[in-house]
Parts: C-alpha cells; sequence; structure tokens
C-alpha cells in the first residue's frame, strides 16, 4: 500500500535510559537527540518522523501494524527483544513496509546470546556497530531504498 512520506522510528526497551545507560557501550547521547538526528536527516528528504519507544513488547507490536498503511518505512532498534521476540519477528513479516534493523553497538563483537537476531532475516536490511551515527545510516538508506521503489504517495 502506498504511504505518505513518513517513516516510523522504533525503539525497544531500555532506550530511554539512552545517555545514562552504559555510556561507554552506548554513548552519552540521549534518545530525544537521537530522534531529532533522525528527523533533520529524514527532513531533508522531505520525510517526516512519528517517533515511538517503549519497553514493552506487545506495544512494539503494535506499532509495528500501525506502520501498515501509515509509514513508508521503519527503522527499528529492537534492542534485547532482537534476541528472543518471534512476536516482533512475525510483525515485522506482516506488514509490507520494508524495516531497517538497527543496533547502536556491534552486537557480533558482544556476548554470544547477541550475536542472533529473530528479525534480521525478515528486515530489508540492518545496520550495527555505528554508535547512534547509524540512526541517521539507516534514515538514508531507508528513504534511498523507499524512493528507488516509488512506495510513497506524494
Ligand atoms: C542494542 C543491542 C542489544 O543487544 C541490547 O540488548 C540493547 C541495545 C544496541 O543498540 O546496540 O538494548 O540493540
Amino acid at each position: 500500500m502506498m504511504a505518505a512520506k513518513r517513516l516510523f522510528l522504533i525503539n525497544g526497551p531500555n532506550l530511554n535510559m539512552l545517555g545514562k545507560r552504559e555510556p561507554g557501550t552506548y554513548g552519552k547521547a540521549s534518545l530525544d537527540q537521537v530522534v531529532k538526528l533522525v528527523k533533520d536527516t529524514a527532513w531533508e528528504y522531505g520525510y517526516e518522523v512519528e517517533d515511538f519507544q517503549s519497553n514493552h513488547e506487545g506495544d512494539l507490536v503494535d506499532q509495528l501494524h500501525k506502520a501498515d498503511g501509515q509509514a513508508a518505512g521503519v527503522i527499528i532498534n529492537p534492542a534485547a527483544y532482537t534476541h528472543t521476540s518471534i512476536a516482533l519477528r512475525d510483525a515485522v513479516s506482516a506488514i509490507s513496509q520494508p524495516v531497517i534493523e538497527l543496533h547502536i553497538s556491534n552486537v557480533h563483537a558482544r556476548e554470544s546470546f547477541r550475536h542472533q537476531s529473530m528479525l534480521a532475516p525478515v528486515c530489508q536490511g540492518q545496520i550495527v556497530g555505528f554508535g547512534i551515527d547509524g540512526y541517521r545510516l539507516a534514515a538514508l538508506g531507508l528513504i534511498n531504498k523507499i524512493e528507488s521503489e516509488g512506495r510513497h504517495a506524494r
């Protein structure tokens, strides 16, 4: 389905603590700064961004469903649910919009339980290890994908 020039930015559990939480791993930027980075990047290409953060798996599922019809694409950092959530994977499969999975840290250089992603096989692509700049890269990649496929309504 064609959607407006709108992206959904979805952040999972504990990402509301960005800036305070393990700054050596996740950096000192707050979630508000991350949201602004994505909004500023998207705006340059005429896209608006609806941001959403939740610590609750079902709320993240609901937001992915909402993207169907309301967003041209989704950037998601599923945080710890990346490694456990079949429900989030099924929600990504249930919608037709391209979804980019993103991690601030290089999950492959960390504990082995972070090496597996339930969602990655059903996402358009994955960005890991670039710190919060990964959010900007995800927005650029997603917009490029949407524009090249002509998926949005003008
Ligand atoms: C994370 C990596 C996950 O393993 C972790 O549970 C997070 C954040 C990241 O952005 O690097 O909460 O998704």
